[in-house]
Formats: structure tokens, C-alpha cells, sequence
């Protein structure tokens, strides 16, 4: 499992997916603290060692290749990113293409990116929901949705706070389900 933030979804994988043997952050974040509550071992690989700052120039390939050494050390097959904020260099889907999954907080192709929420409130739309996929180098790549639950209505007062918890809770039943399906093979991954 890649992580970043407060690790929730990560904690309902944990509770109800299968087996997870390695945690990977990149930076310091409450996730780390899930995985060691569930004796799961972590490794934090900070961004920042590899020079990055927003909005400068960084060792993308080189961050994303300390990923996928500790990833290859653990024998991991199937990798699971649960709210990790870093894009990953392409070197990593050589290795590990179609079998990498993403959840999105919005209705993929609709609402791309770091601000999917707040650009799903400022868009009107009445509906949204998570979006479970395949990723690729392509940032929130529509082409292999996994599962999509359109079932979390924006609601009148909404703040991007608000919503997003609403759209987790969705994130957190259905993707311990959706890694349950490929796991046994009721979800076939084109790999
Ligand atoms: C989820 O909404 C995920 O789609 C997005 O980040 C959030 C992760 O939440 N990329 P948490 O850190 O698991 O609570």
C-alpha cells in the first residue's frame, strides 16, 4: 500500500481487503501510525531526501525507484495506493503495469487531479462518488475502471471538507471489496 495523508482508507483495507505486507509513505503522516497499530511493516521514503519542494524541480525517478526497490525487497505483486499525494516517475508501471490501483474521490473522467473536490462543488454537479482504477503513467487514468459508486450527493452547504469525508466513507467500503475481487480473480487486471 502507498500512503500520505490520514490513512483511513489504508485502516478499512487493513480491516476488511486482503492481506497487506508493506506499507511505503512519503513523507511523515499519520498512515505510518495506522500501519503500526496493525503490525504491518512501513517504511517512510521521504520525497524531501530526494530534493523535492513544491514547485521545484526533484529526483522523481529516483524517489520513485527507492518505491519500487523497497516494494521489490517485500516480493510485492499487487500495489494498492490509498491517498498517496506524490505522481510516481513511469518507471514504475515497467515493472508493475496494470498492477497498480488508485482510488479517485470523483467519477473518473470527470474531476482529474489534486483538487477533484472542490472542483466537483464548484462544478454544480449533484452526484458524486469514488472511482476505483487502474493507474498508469497518465495522472487519473480512466482507461481501466475497476469500480465506480456515483451514490454520494452533494448536498446543499456543502464545504470540500464535508463532502470529501462523505466520498471516504464510499472509498472505504468499496476498495477492500475491489482488491478482495482481483485477489480472487472476479476482477481480471489486464496485465
Ligand atoms: C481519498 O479520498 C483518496 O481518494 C484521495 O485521498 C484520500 C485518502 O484519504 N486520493 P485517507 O488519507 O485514507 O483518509
Amino acid at each position: 500500500m502507498l500512503a500520505s495523508g490520514t490513512g483511513t482508507v489504508l485502516g478499512a483495507i487493513i480491516e476488511r481487503g486482503p492481506p497487506v505486507a508493506l506499507v511505503v509513505t512519503d513523507r511523515p503522516c499519520p498512515a505510518l501510525d495506522v500501519a503500526a497499530a496493525a503490525g504491518i511493516p512501513a517504511v517512510e521514503i521521504s520525497r524531501r531526501d530526494f530534493g523535492y519542494r513544491a514547485g521545484t524541480d526533484w529526483d522523481r525517478r529516483g524517489f520513485t525507484l527507492a518505491v519500487d526497490a523497497a516494494l521489490g525487497a517485500a516480493r510485492i505483486d499487487l500495489v494498492a495506493m490509498a491517498g498517496f499525494f506524490t505522481i510516481l516517475h513511469p518507471v514504475i508501471f515497467e515493472r508493475y503495469r496494470g498492477r497498480i490501483l488508485n482510488t479517485h474521490p470523483a467519477l473518473l473522467p470527470a474531476f482529474k487531479g489534486a483538487h477533484a473536490v472542490q472542483d466537483t462543488l464548484a462544478a454544480g454537479v449533484p452526484v458524486t462518488g469514488p472511482t476505483i482504477h487502474v493507474a498508469t503513467e497518465v495522472l487519473d487514468d480512466e482507461r481501466q475502471i475497476l469500480a465506480q459508486s456515483p451514490c454520494v450527493p452533494v448536498l446543499p452547504g456543502d464545504d470540500e471538507a464535508a463532502l470529501w469525508e462523505r466520498i471516504k466513507a464510499e472509498e472505504r467500503r468499496l476498495y477492500p471489496q475491489v482488491l478482495w475481487d482481483v485477489v480472487n480473480g472476479k476482477i481480471d487486471l489486464e496485465v
